[in-house]
């Protein structure tokens, strides 16, 4: 067998080609110094021998009864291809080729401790081929059998569960045309050497676990397309996006920490401005004057930028109106939108502004002027969510508009921050013989990235009605992601711990309401919900003309020292703790804690103290906590004290030379 290493900062990742050609397949994966071998022992019955080797990549004719990672039919009437290797290249990449009428590439680069895999499909023969099943990579995971992963819907975004299967399958997926807020791409393991798979692709996606006759578990990852599958004409070539593997040794907080490097290589990462964004506070109802007095009290209390959210465009006065028509309505803004950001910036304030520029309502003059832009199924009346339709994103002058839009207001005004909302999945299918969920995401991912390249100043917030747009893809192109619109103090914590395990802090866009919870509806102080924010990129969403001096007072205090550490929330490692969560720098953590259950939160109790070990320190270096100060050692082990009444405490733990 020729194998080849991909070796990444701790872990390695070993790929092999048996000398028959017909298949790759994972030799070992793990770390440097425990690599996990994958083989297996033993001979099959009833099967070829391709169903229960552990393949990198299953092509349907070479393996038939396993699960498969493509199935190609083509014109002639068949849909088995056995593609032989003939070639590997290694130059910025490690590139397996495999030939037959169905060429297959399959692509691997190793980022830190993260390995890109994704592969491209060409059509070598006459006839036009159509792709089924088109994966990105199979994982093969060689230890364990229990897979975590993130569900949730609207407001209860990224709920974590698991299950473990001796044997069998697990599948999770959207076929909304967007992330979706039911499943999260993203798979990991259990365990002291922990795995973890994501999908970098924002449309329809499904993800699978399998644990074979063997027991041994691959995870499948790529996109998935309409029944009429995608098509391709001879010459023509296919490429996946993006799945990545990850591999710790140091359990789910390495592991996160593993995807968290990788998000934060491919980000700008500029410094997070501390917002104000009135969508809690007023709705629809926007009036300048308005807007303004909540912006002094904003400015007043530390706040960088003030974003004004739905509802600043004509016909906009609740959501049945206006998407679609993207001009400020002068009603709500007398002196002009440029008059607005003027006030602002003598306040010391950046402006903000949201859009959802993929929709539009269908009393609009644009879906009047474009009916032909409007998404819908030939036949059928398209299906109409929050009082708004789809523009068809697949078509490249709906992708002119959108980007003209954007282009004229970034130009107009002086926007420092933009928030990218979606508030609505893509169910109807348009004209199935084109690749509509591929075209759509293309298109999105483009327009990202020239706003990026041609507005460079300009921060970009991804929303899609809370969370439905988290992964890999977005991560890659906006600066940082709205994870829900629960911003109740429990709910949202919990909603946040989800989230990290795969997503970084600086992706973490939270602010300070006043909502209650949804689900968990327990009071917690406002330090609680400052220190649950500040966990991620501060804004304030809260009605600031209705709050005390004193609560604005502790505002400043909060805003003033998440200043002090932003750099470090955004930059650090993150280890879960059991009462909170701790961010490592060099030399310096940042440690948020949490009263979560029923508590001694009113002090009201006899208990006895409680303390919280902390993490990722050095146990031979002396730390000051406060006005304390500990060997790493004891705090490592023994902990800080966490006491009643306060429900949440935030510590600096510096290390003394
Ligand atoms: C959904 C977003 O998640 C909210 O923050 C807000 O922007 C509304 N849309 C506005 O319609």
């Amino acid at each position: 067998m020729k194998t080849w290493t991909l070796r990444g900062a701790t872990t390695s990742y070993v790929v092999g080609v048996p000398d028959h050609g017909q298949w790759a397949q994972l030799v070992a994966w793990g770390p440097h110094d425990g690599l996990a071998p994958v083989e297996v022992v033993g001979t099959e019955h009833f099967l070829p021998r391709a169903d229960v080797e552990p393949l990198e990549y299953a092509v349907r004719g070479v393996r038939y009864a396993a699960p498969v990672d493509l199935v190609v039919s083509s014109a002639g009437g068949t849909d088995e291809f056995r593609p032989v290797f003939v070639s590997a290249t290694e130059d910025d990449h490690l590139q397996l080729e495999f030939a037959d009428t169905v060429n297959l590439v399959l692509h691997y680069r190793m980022v830190g401790d993260v390995l890109e895999r994704w592969v491209s499909v060409r059509n070598d023969g006459a006839d036009d081929l159509t792709l089924h099943r088109h994966d990105s990579a199979g994982f093969v995971v060689p230890v364990g059998n229990t897979v975590k992963y993130l569900w949730g819907e609207w407001n209860s975004e990224f709920q974590q569960a698991s299950v473990t299967l001796p044997r069998g399958r697990f599948t999770i997926g959207s076929a909304q045309g967007i992330t979706g807020h039911s499943y999260s791409p993203f798979l990991a393991t259990d365990g002291e050497v922990a795995y973890g798979v994501q999908l970098a692709w924002s449309g329809s996606w499904e993800m699978s676990a399998d644990v074979d006759t063997t027991g041994l578990l691959r995870i499948q990852a790529g996109r998935v397309s309409s029944s009429q599958g995608i098509a391709l004409e001879p010459g023509a070539t296919w490429v996946s996006p993006k799945a990545v593997g990850a591999c710790s040794a140091e359990g789910a907080d390495g592991l996160a920490q593993v995807f968290h490097e990788y998000e934060r290589a491919a980000s700008r990462r500029r410094t997070p401005k501390v917002l104000y964004n009135s969508w809690f506070a007023t709705e629809f109802d926007i009036r300048a004057e308005h807007q303004l007095e909540l912006a002094r009290r904003a400015a007043g209390i530390g706040v960088e930028t003030f974003v004004v959210d739905d509802g600043w465009f004509v016909g906009r006065s609740d959501d049945t109106g206006g998407l679609g028509d993207w001009e400020v309505d002068p009603a709500k803004f007398p002196n002009g939108l440029d008059g607005f950001i003027g006030e602002l910036q003598e306040l010391g304030l950046d402006f903000g502004l949201w859009i959802e520029p993929e929709s539009v309502n269908p009393t609009s003059r644009l879906a009047a002027e474009h009916p032909e832009w409007i998404l819908r199924t030939p036949g059928l009346e398209p299906v109409l969510i929050r009082n708004q339709l789809l523009l068809d994103l697949s078509r490249d002058d709906v992708a002119e508009f959108i980007w003209t839009t954007l282009d004229r207001l970034l130009s107009s005004y002086d926007i420092k921050y933009l928030k990218w909302d979606a508030n609505r999945p893509r169910l109807d299918s348009g004209d199935q013989r084109r690749d509509l969920d591929g075209l759509v995401v293309g298109n999105l991912y483009r327009i990202l990235e020239r706003l990026r390249s041609q507005h460079p100043d300009v921060y970009v917030e991804g929303c899609a009605g809370g969370g439905a747009r988290v992964d890999l893809g977005m991560a890659a192109r906006v600066d940082t992601l709205w994870p829900s619109d629960n911003t109740a103090p429990l709910d949202r914590l919990r909603i946040q711990e989800g989230f990290r395990t795969g997503f970084a802090p600086h992706l973490m866009s939270s602010w300070v309401t006043d909502a209650v919870g949804t689900h968990d509806g327990r009071e917690r102080s406002l330090d609680f919900r400052f220190h649950v924010a500040m966990a991620g990129v501060l804004g304030i969403g809260a009605d600031l003309s209705r709050w005390t001096d004193d609560q604005l007072k502790a505002a400043t205090r909060h805003i003033a020292q998440y200043k002090g550490f932003r750099e470090l929330i955004a930059s650090g490692k993150v280890y879960g703790l059991a009462a909170g969560v701790q961010y490592v720098g060099e030399g310096r953590s940042v440690v948020f804690l949490w009263e979560t259950g029923d508590g001694n939160v009113r002090g009201t109790l006899p208990t006895r103290r409680r303390r919280v070990p902390l993490a990722g320190l050095d146990p031979a270096k002396n730390y000051r906590v406060g006005d304390e100060v500990h060997p790493g050692s004891y705090l490592l082990q023994v902990g800080v004290a966490f006491d009643g009444p306060a429900d949440s405490r935030c510590l600096i733990v510096e290390a003394l030379d």
